[in-house]
């Protein structure tokens, strides 16, 4: 009277065509071993979808053989061989282990921080197959080998005139003197040797347009005096931003709260302060806090060119969808289905996890339309080169997206689509083909960004996604 559930059978048509209809679990279960017992479908009075291992109508036998249930581990894949003598033990299987673990059973998680792969004090996290180093600034790269503490030009000169502006000029002397933001390089010699804000200005800011996304781990400050008398900035904020519109105030480690910078405390006296994590951008901002006399201020930027280090060969890491760098809460969507309206059987985005194994193993949206997303929070901004989709199954019925859009943001507000180049029209990147193949799409040209957005344009059967993002910290 009912009909078999178990991975190893497929054939489930006229039920497939229910996954719209509202079933729901037995009031009384009968099913056996840990099955799941669900009615409302079809003519059945009910239907055991069995664990693994076990079948019948019930899910009251067990499915016989050396490799069910599956002995191993962490998705390991079981392999059935001939009896083979392993020291003391027979054994009649092997576990084909997924990266990151190891073991008969796939049972140890490798710890990939064991040769302390990360330089210069970073701190090591292990990950499922690989491993993320937290540099100290000014050390970036995967292992925190690189030093990124170039002048950026305020004193040398690279930085040109038009580069800096400000809020406001304080012209002193009748007018005469002007403390334009252009003088505000560190070092800089005369009578009128840096940028000093008017005296009306409540808001005041002093910006530098670097022309193209840099990396910055750090600022040097320092006052200057006027008519005989020290004028500095005691405190200052700072802001960033990508396109010159919309910024953000740097929040260093604390993701609540600016920073607020302790500055200087006299006319001449470099103080320096390190970005910690360093800050991405193409325009930067300096908000004086606290002022002694008036806001004066002579600086210099120190960073470095962010792909000095890494074209996108070389920037084509697994962001860790898969490793579980990036966490469950850092993935959402515009909406989740669940296969027979079941709480057990729903497709979170925190399912989209490259290779996942089990019976539900990916997101899927609960309507089939252009208007679904898969959003993916990096939580800093990240350079983006590529990405890699995958579909799946739901019982038996090979799902997948077999066209998508990408789009990105760095707020999670506003949003880009990512262009085709010859076209400028959005680009359809051409996804998978079958349940399981890996299908990869580099983004050419890469592109930053901390949010991004993974839009089906057309799809087998449902919208089924699972996926890796590839790029690096640069
Ligand atoms: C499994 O259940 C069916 C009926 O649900 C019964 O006929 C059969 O004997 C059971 N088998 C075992 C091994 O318990
Ligand atoms: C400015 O700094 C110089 C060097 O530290 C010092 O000699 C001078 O007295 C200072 N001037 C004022 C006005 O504070
Ligand atoms: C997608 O489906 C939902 C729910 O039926 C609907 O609200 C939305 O307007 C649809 N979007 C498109 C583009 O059809
Ligand atoms: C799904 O993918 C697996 C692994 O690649 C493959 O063995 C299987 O045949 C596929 N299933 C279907 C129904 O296409």
């Amino acid at each position: 009277y009912s009909v078999l559930f178990s991975s190893n059978f497929f054939s489930f048509t006229n039920i497939i065509k229910a996954h719209d209809q509202k079933s729901d679990y037995c009031e009384v279960n009968h099913c056996f071993n840990g099955a799941t017992c669900v009615t409302g479908l079809g003519d059945d009075p009910f239907i055991c979808i069995c664990a693994d291992g076990f079948g019948g109508d019930t899910c009251n036998l067990t499915e016989i053989g050396p490799c069910s249930p599956n002995p191993c581990r962490n998705d390991g894949s079981c392999e059935v061989i001939a009896p083979t003598r392993r020291g003391d033990v027979f054994n009649e299987y092997v576990c084909k282990c997924q990266p990151g673990f190891e073991g008969v059973h796939c049972q140890i998680n490798v710890n990939d921080c064991a040769n302390q792969p990360c330089k210069n004090g970073g701190t090591c996290r292990d990950l499922d197959g690989d491993y993320a180093c937290q540099c100290l600034s000014p050390y970036v790269g995967k292992q925190c080998q690189l030093r990124c503490i170039s002048l950026l030009g305020m004193e040398g000169g690279a930085i040109v005139e038009s580069q800096i502006s400000a809020s406001s000029v304080h012209y002193g002397i009748l007018g005469l003197q002007r403390w334009g933001p252009e003088l505000a390089r560190l070092n800089n010699q005369g009578i009128v040797n840096a940028w000093t804000s008017a005296s009306h200005d409540r808001n005041p800011w002093i910006e530098i347009n670097m022309q193209k996304k840099m990396r910055l781990t750090g600022i040097i400050t320092q006052g200057a005096s006027r008519m005989g008398t020290a004028e500095y900035i005691k405190a200052f904020k700072v802001a960033s931003s990508f396109d010159g519109n919309s910024y953000v105030t740097y929040k260093g480690d604390n993701q609540r709260r600016d920073k607020v910078f302790v500055g200087n405390t006299d006319n001449d006296s470099t103080k320096t302060n390190l970005f910690d994590p360093p800050i991405v951008a193409q325009y930067i901002r300096i908000i004086p806090v606290v002022c002694r006399r008036a806001c004066t201020l002579r600086m210099e930027l120190v960073g470095c060119e962010l792909n000095v280090y890494s074209n996108t060969a070389g920037c084509s890491e697994p962001l860790g969808m898969k490793s579980r760098l990036v966490s469950d809460g850092q993935l959402s969507a515009s909406s989740t289905f669940r296969t027979w309206g079941i709480d057990t059987f729903t497709w979170h985005p925190q399912f989209a996890r490259l290779d996942k194994a089990g019976k539900t193993n990916a997101w899927s949206p609960a309507h089939n339309n252009r208007s679904e997303w898969i959003q993916v929070d990096l939580e800093k901004t990240k350079r983006l080169t590529g990405i890699i989709t995958q579909g799946a199954k739901d019982f038996g019925v090979v799902q997948f997206v077999s066209v998508f859009k990408v789009a990105y943001s760095n707020d999670g507000e506003l949003w880009s689509t990512v262009k085709d180049e010859n076209t400028d029209n959005d680009k359809l990147f051409q996804g998978n083909i079958d349940n399981n193949t890996h299908k990869k799409n580099l983004f050419e040209p890469p592109f930053y960004a901390r949010y991004i957005r993974v839009i089906p344009w057309e799809w087998h059967e449902r919208i089924t996604l699972r996926m890796e993002l590839l790029g690096c910290d640069d």
